[in-house]
């Protein structure tokens, strides 16, 4: 429908101003490609594990509906004007990241240092990648055990031996791993592109497809109230500065923002393409498909007296089992698969393409060698998360399992950290002129995203740094 939409409107748009003002003529189907192809780009990013597989279960780790309301609340004023921010820069520099914050600081006359903040982001890529990847190959490895039929009218129990099993075998686990990495490699490989477009215009329609099936199920299992309530009653004595940082952490992580993958994006995005609109459509189908996966999934877990602290491994329950119960659920399972190991593949690969790109430009490689090399490196790190639930899971250091500790390093320090920077660069360093540019004059808009760009994002993201590191005393 939201194509149908761009549609019409690129054809209205064709007709009225098909000559600009300066009498040239411009390729508008040319255009509306790009655009579309940004979007989509951004959405594939966006949509993936952190939707489906992490915000439930961090969800359920900490406690509901405070929780789920911080986390909108920084999709709102940290992550939209984050995301905004690195669009707008990404467009104006036009390279990958780290050469991109060199290039507008060095404009702006400012230093060209800025270029670390992009350096942490690649980095971040790189490590996020490699858990991201073990946890894109479970989901691989489910599309098999669904199409097995191993669910079918199996009861909680069973599902949740078959997933004890699966990820107790450090082998099987590094294999499906091998091989999502593989998948990966292949794609940025290639060059990213064609099929990708073809692939998340596809997919998203069809996981939400999937997704509204599953929510029948869960309305239908009596529980459903249960689980509206866990998801958006807030009980604030569930909440510590530590969950508000997770929540914020969470709120990054699945914008896909903080690290300059949507900033290396942004860098083929049209002049005339509206920044805040791409922003808002992105976030808004990004957070609608959350807060669908925790409707269907609360639901289950309720019903079946699960734990909603499971963990990392809860939707590796609940989904299975609710697929087991309802008619074709075979075929809806692993076509649900499917589509998350494709909505993670998206996502696994635009948190490659910076540190790529930037291999490429910095030590003159072919993109082939630049995608083998950043691929194996993060596939050997990835053996830390393979290990963390199975060998090594009574390895526990400062947060716990290795797992554990790249997780919050990454998400709830490292995005949080690059988000600040980086709309602190927008909002400040950079001058008005060059941003009001890049989103369409100083318009409403504008003032909203510079007053939240400015102030209430930045001082936003190192309060709750400070509170949750307990550097900051209580206020009576
Ligand atoms: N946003 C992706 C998800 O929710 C993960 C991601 C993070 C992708 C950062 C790129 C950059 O699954």
């Amino acid at each position: 429908m939201r194509i149908a939409a761009h549609l019409a409107y690129e054809n209205n748009k064709m007709l009225s101003s098909q000559v600009d003002d300066s009498g040239k003529r411009k390729s508008l189907h040319g255009h509306w490609s790009s655009r579309m192809a940004f979007i989509l780009a951004v959405t594939g990013s966006a949509v993936g594990l952190g939707n489906i597989w992490r915000f439930p279960y961090v969800v359920g780790e900490n406690g509901g509906g405070a929780f789920v309301l911080v986390y909108l609340a920084c999709v709102v004023v940290i992550g939209m004007p984050v995301m905004m921010s690195e669009i707008l820069m990404g467009r104006r520099g036009r390279r990958n990241p780290i050469a991109t914050m060199a290039l507008l600081g060095s404009e702006e006359g400012k230093s060209t240092r800025w270029s670390l903040v992009g350096a942490m982001g690649v980095f971040a890529g790189v490590l996020i990648l490699s858990y991201y990847a073990v946890v894109g190959g479970w989901t691989l490895a489910y599309v098999l055990k669904s199409g097995s039929g191993a669910f079918a009218n199996a009861g909680a129990e069973i599902v949740t031996a078959i997933r004890d099993e699966f990820l107790g075998s450090w082998i099987t686990v590094a294999f499906y791993h091998t091989v999502f990495m593989g998948l990966t490699i292949f794609v940025v490989a290639r060059g990213v592109e064609r099929g990708l477009e073809q692939a998340v215009r596809f997919m998203v329609p069809a996981l939400l497809l999937l997704m509204f099936v599953l929510l029948g199920y869960a309305i239908m299992s009596g529980y459903f109230g249960q689980g509206l309530s866990f998801l958006f009653s807030p009980d604030w004595s569930k909440l510590t500065w530590d969950t508000v940082l997770t929540a914020m952490g969470q709120a990054f992580f699945t914008l896909s923002i903080g690290m300059g993958a949507v900033m290396a994006y942004g860098a083929y995005l049209p002049e005339e393409t509206s920044i805040p609109g791409s922003a808002a459509a992105v976030a808004l189908s990004d957070t609608s498909i959350a807060l669908l996966a925790g409707l269907v999934i609360f639901p289950i877990v309720f019903a079946n007296g699960m734990d909603p602290a499971a963990g990392p491994g809860l939707v590796f329950v609940t989904l299975p089992l609710a697929f087991g119960q309802i008619p074709g659920g075979v075929f809806f399972a692993t076509i649900f698969f499917v589509l998350l190991t494709f909505a993670a593949w998206t996502s696994a690969i635009s948190l490659m393409e910076p540190a790529v790109a930037w291999i490429m430009e910095r030590f003159s490689k072919s993109r082939q060698q630049a995608a083998i090399m950043v691929g194996t490196l993060i596939w050997a790190c990835g053996f830390g998360t393979v290990l963390s639930f199975n060998v090594l899971a009574d390895f526990k250091f400062l947060r716990g399992t290795i797992y554990d500790n790249l997780d919050h390093l990454t998400l709830n320090i490292m995005l949080p950290l690059g988000g600040l920077l980086i709309v602190f660069f927008a909002g400040w360093v950079m001058c008005r002129n060059s941003t009001a540019d890049e989103l369409g004059g100083a318009g409403r808009i504008y003032k909203v995203w510079r007053f939240l760009a400015r102030i209430v994002a930045p001082v936003g993201i190192v309060f709750v740094f400070l509170k949750a590191v307990g550097l900051l005393p209580d206020f009576a």
